[in-house]
């Protein structure tokens, strides 16, 4: 039995080599070299082409490069039999919360404006605001969003959070569900988004949830391009609606030459490199499933597929 590696993006030979040293013994196949697929009974992967999985016969269980498992549900022959389980790391919360805070404090200190003057020689005092009269939204509570909550309220920052049930984090308002979205959205000076793709969530920043936050609002989002309506995005940019965007991710990645937001002046774009999976942090939660696999165990950290997240 043995482990097939599939990813476009990542070192495939440094995960191989780091699984290597963790698990003497392990059959691993890196992709293209795959050998009989009738071998592979794990895989690991990220983005997979559509029907790659549905190849193995002997698939017992699929674990992704990252936290997200949109790339991987994306595929409509996807074996609905065969478990999943995802990335859920301090490491990559840890990381997530660096980029959060970074462009929250980026636009509460008027970081974009001051640049533009210092372009221009400008000497031009920009009146201040305290941290307690902004409010953070954060869409997606979950390993991500909880963490970065909790570090902007140790800057003072007003947090909220939404998600799909209830939370309960100190110094943090939650709100929950799509009858609570409206309500929360109002709040934001600041709008995060570090939600799943699913159904769902599939363009959930759009013209009309745009127009709930308040005038000048800012919106940074991490999560995936395909929440961002990305014409509507545009639109409320270059109507002063919204002061600016921080954006990492995108519908499609790379983004291309020609996309408008690379020039954007209020646009701040990040080639999908907000919070990365560091091999030596991760490989340990991967072998740890491995293990389990083999020893008949419940898997961890796995995926429900009902939800897609
Ligand atoms: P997670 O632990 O599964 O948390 C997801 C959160 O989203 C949960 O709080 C969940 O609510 C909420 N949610 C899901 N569907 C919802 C809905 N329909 N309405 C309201 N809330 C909903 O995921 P995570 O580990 O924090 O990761 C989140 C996402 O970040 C990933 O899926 C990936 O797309 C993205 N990501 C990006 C990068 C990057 O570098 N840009 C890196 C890593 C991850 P409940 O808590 O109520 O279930
Ligand atoms: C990165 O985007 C991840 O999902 O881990």
């Amino acid at each position: 039995m043995a482990l097939l590696i599939y990813t476009l993006i990542h070192d495939a030979d440094e995960w191989a080599e780091t699984l290597a040293a963790q698990l003497p013994g392990l059959d691993i196949r890196v992709y293209p070299n795959i050998g009989d697929p009738g071998d592979i009974d794990m895989a690991l992967v990220w983005k997979p082409p559509v029907g790659f999985l549905a190849g193995f016969p002997n698939l017992k269980f699929v674990h992704s490069f990252g936290a997200g498992v949109d790339g991987i549900l994306a595929d409509p022959k996807y074996p609905r039999h065969v478990p999943m389980a995802r990335v859920v790391d301090a490491g990559l919360a840890n990381g997530m919360a660096e980029y959060v805070v970074l462009h929250v404090l980026r636009f509460h200190r008027q970081v974009q404006a001051m640049q533009f003057n210092q372009r221009n020689k400008t000497w031009k005092w920009l009146p201040p605001v305290d941290a307690s009269e902004r409010t953070i939204g954060i869409m997606g509570m979950g390993a991500l969003g909880a963490v970065a909550a909790k570090r902007l309220t140790d800057f003072g920052f007003q947090v909220v959070g939404w998600s799909r049930r209830l939370k309960a984090i100190d110094g943090v308002a939650s709100f929950h569900g799509e009858d609570q979205l409206e309500g929360f959205l109002r709040h934001c000076n600041v709008l995060v988004c570090l939600l799943p793709l699913t159904p769902e969530t599939t363009g959930i920043i759009s013209r009309r949830t745009m127009s709930l936050l308040p005038r000048g609002a800012y919106i940074i989002n991490a999560g995936r391009g395909g929440h961002v309506v990305e014409a509507d995005l545009l639109h409320a940019l270059d109507n002063d609606y919204l002061s600016g965007a921080t954006l990492d991710v995108f519908a499609e990645e790379p983004l291309p030459e020609d996309h408008p937001f690379w020039t954007h002046p209020k646009v701040t774009v990040t080639p999908h490199n907000a919070a990365d999976s560091i091999p030596s942090l991760v490989v340990p939660q991967i072998v740890e499933n491995i293990c389990r696999h083999r020893e008949g165990k419940p898997l961890l950290r796995v995926v429900d597929l009902t939800v897609g997240y």
